[in-house]
């Protein structure tokens, strides 16, 4: 509300990090190899550039344009957001929730999996890793014992948690901003040297001469056409876009709506994409995959991918790290590398929340910090204790699949028709240090629209089994369907906040 100053970025280089930190995060490092290898290598690069170039960049763009035109209203998140765009629309507020409850589940999900790396990062280093990162049977085993047993996993995950609130608790510039500017230069640094690590680890079997980095690069790199056909691929290619990004789910919103209006969004949104990718494909691409096609080679690593989401990067990675020297320090820069990439992406989905309890109902940014970490820690312990029962991969579908499309495509014809193309244009170029060229004109308008709709269509249409929980096993189907009426219940819950937040404003207008 107006009689408060909001926070704002400090510095155009910090804003940048910190959406780069948002986007470089676990799905970098862990789940873009595991993707790509289970759709085939080379047949996945394409759909991902195609779907980089229809959905990632201009969603970026249009979320921050669409976060900084809200920001200018005093609105952090996406009920406000759509509200200042449409306001003669009284539901599409609504619609907006959904910018606010992703990120919260997504958060408690992603920083469980982010307090795994913490665990794994120091035990690496203090050598508790070596004697089970020999075979993978008893790597696996390790995995499995630390994510069903309290200690230390617990204690790891505590101080995950508590170093996100403490993050977050000093706010935007103080907290987000600073933070970002010197994880963002760190991770990287951690990455090129765990990447030198591995180009260099040629072949490690001399009975198997072609099992080695060059051809690990060119699995990822030869592209296979034939795939093109497949509309799995493409599914996977565009989920892992969105996520990887951090697009199409309210964070970035957020984040651009502490800009000011002179701000350019154009370079910095472009810049931002820009690092994530570089980071991505270019020195990710260069571990996890080259890594474990010189180990396994090019039968067994897809059969490893295939047989868990977290086997590559906590099973694999350790196990060929031991066989070279220096292999605690190299074990730990690898698990502390993902769990600082995990912490700069895991705060920016806290910030929702804490923009709408600020924003929306004038709460004090300490009160509302802690709120949402007694909501959020709640929340969190039924993921840990009941882990096993499928409850991360219903909400992943649900809230990091399904709301992801569904979001997008509210912003993006918001954008492009309600606000209307001219319109959008000269918005998003207020300021802009670099012209979006005029083919976006019609890429925003038709293209990514209707792509998003096939998607959304394909996507619902192919996973007919996870909607009927035809797989799901008997003893966990109450855990699943529990899941899912948790999920809706929030989402008619944060509603129910939207409409009270408009009632009490409208009546303090009166
Ligand atoms: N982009 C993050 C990653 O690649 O790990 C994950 C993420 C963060 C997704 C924030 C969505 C989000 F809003």
């Amino acid at each position: 509300m107006a009689d408060k100053v909001r926070d704002s970025w400090a510095s155009r280089l910090g804003v940048i990090l910190a959406v780069a930190g948002s986007a470089v995060g676990l799905g970098n490092f862990l789940r873009f190899p595991v993707q790509a290898v289970q759709n085939g290598g080379g047949a996945f690069m394409i759909p991902y550039f195609v779907s980089l170039l229809l959905l990632g960049i201009p969603l970026m763009w249009v979320e921050w344009a669409l976060g900084r035109y809200g920001g200018g209203f005093g609105h952090g998140t996406a009920p406000g957001i759509f509200h200042s765009i449409w306001n003669k629309n009284r539901f599409i507020k609504y619609f907006g929730v959904i910018g606010i409850f992703g990120p919260l589940a997504i958060f408690i999900y992603y920083t469980y999996i982010e307090s795994w790396t913490l665990g794994f990062g120091v035990l690496g280093l203090i050598g508790k890793l070596k004697t089970a990162a020999v075979a993978r049977e008893s790597m696996q085993a390790f995995l499995s014992d630390y994510q069903t047993r309290l200690w230390p996993s617990y204690l790891f995950f505590l101080a995950t948690f508590f170093a996100n609130v403490y993050v977050i608790s000093h706010g935007v510039s103080k907290g987000i901003e600073r933070f970002s500017r010197w994880a963002m230069p760190t991770l990287l640094f951690m990455a090129v040297i765990l990447m030198i690590r591995v180009l260099t680890l040629g072949a490690p079997y001399p009975e198997h001469p072609d099992w080695n980095v060059l051809n690990g690069l060119g699995y990822l790199w030869n592209p296979d056409f034939s795939a093109l056909r497949n509309p799995k691929v493409w599914l996977a290619a565009a989920g892992q876009i969105f996520f990887t990004l951090s697009v199409g789910i309210g964070v970035i919103l957020t984040y651009a709506s502490y800009l000011k209006k002179t701000h350019d969004v154009v370079l910095s949104g472009l810049t931002s994409v820009s690092t994530n990718e570089l980071i991505e494909v270019v020195i990710a691409g260069s571990i996890v995959i080259p890594a474990a096609f010189a180990f396994l080679g090019p039968t067994e690593i897809e059969g490893v991918a295939k047989s868990g989401a977290f086997n590559l990067g906590f099973v694999t990675m350790p196990m060929v790290l031991n066989r070279f020297p220096l292999s605690q320090f190299f074990t730990g820069l690898w698990f502390l590398l993902l769990f600082l990439a995990g912490v700069t992406s895991s705060v920016s989905l806290v910030q929702p929340a804490i923009a709408f309890l600020e924003d929306e109902f004038n709460i004090s940014r300490k009160k509302a910090v802690r709120i949402f970490s007694v909501v959020s820690f709640v929340l969190m312990q039924p993921v840990i204790f009941w882990f096993s029962k499928g409850i991360v991969d219903e909400m992943d579908f649900w809230v990091g699949t399904v709301s992801l499309v569904v979001f997008a495509l509210i912003e993006v014809v918001l954008f492009s028709w309600v606000l209307g193309m001219d319109k959008a244009w000269d918005e998003i170029h207020q300021g802009a240090d670099l012209a979006i060229p005029r083919v976006y004109r019609f890429i925003m308008k038709y293209i990514t629209p209707l792509f998003l709709i096939i998607i959304l269509v394909s996507w619902l249409v192919s996973s007919r089994d996870i909607i009927f929980m035809t797989n799901v096993a008997d003893t966990n189907k109450s855990f699943v369907l529990g899941t899912r009426l948790a999920l809706l219940l929030s989402l008619f819950l944060l509603a129910f906040l939207v409409k009270i937040a408009w009632r009490r404003r409208e009546k303090g207008n009166s």
